[in-house]
């Protein structure tokens, strides 16, 4: 069902109302504070107490002049041209990457899941928690910010039986792209 515009999402109020506060929707699943994404689309709380205070003051239409325009996150080039490293348990990497954020395919049928970077000098990165991960599922998670991991860093997918794609810049090529600079990294 849409739920774009006013019309539409009229009907649907209390259940939306129950939607929001239970964090089913807008599906999300990632934990918090484990990991920061930019295209983050779960709600903040007020963001949900607002949704919920409005279905209870009777949902009524808002003024038109003051809607925000629609519009979905279609990605940027760096996203779409990112690699992928399927990670199953463990992987070790040979050369140095900038990770830029973890996809989650629909297949992934676990009660929760866990990724984290552990680099040579012992420094951890705990990159995405999700909590029931359920279909559809397929997701892409992307850093705030590109994360440098050196050549020898051990990539950890868990549960064993899990498996996700790391997706990456490869840091010589964004280096040495020309003009390029180098993505910031932490
Ligand atoms: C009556 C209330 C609602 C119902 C029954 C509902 C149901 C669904 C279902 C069945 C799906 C696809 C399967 C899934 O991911 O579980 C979905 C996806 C989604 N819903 Fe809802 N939803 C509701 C309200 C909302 C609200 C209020 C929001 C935003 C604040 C929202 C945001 C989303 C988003 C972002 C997706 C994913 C779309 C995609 O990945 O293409 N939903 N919803």
């Amino acid at each position: 069902m849409s739920l774009t515009t006013y019309a539409e999402v009229r009907p649907w109020a209390k259940a939306i109302k129950h939607q929001v506060l239970t964090r089913r929707m807008p599906p999300w699943g990632a934990v918090k504070g484990f990991g920061a994404f930019r295209n983050d689309r779960s709600l903040s709380l007020p963001e949900i107490a607002l949704i919920s205070s409005w279905v209870e003051g009777g949902a009524p239409e808002g003024d038109r002049e003051f809607a925000t325009p629609f519009h979905a996150h279609d990605g940027d080039e760096a996203e779409r041209q990112a690699g992928r490293m399927r990670v199953r348990g463990a992987h070790v990497l040979k050369r140095p990457i900038l990770a830029a954020g973890v996809s989650v395919g629909a297949s992934v049928r676990v009660p929760w899941l866990q990724v984290s970077a552990h680099r040579p000098d012992g420094s951890v990165e705990h990159l995405l928690w999700l909590r029931e991960p359920r279909p559809p599922g397929m997701l892409d998670y992307w850093f705030l910010r590109p994360l440098a991991l050196p050549a020898g860093t051990r990539l950890v997918c868990q549960p064993g039986s899990a498996q996700v794609d790391v997706r990456f810049a490869d840091e010589q090529a964004v280096s040495g792209r020309p003009g390029g600079q180098p993505l910031p990294a932490e």
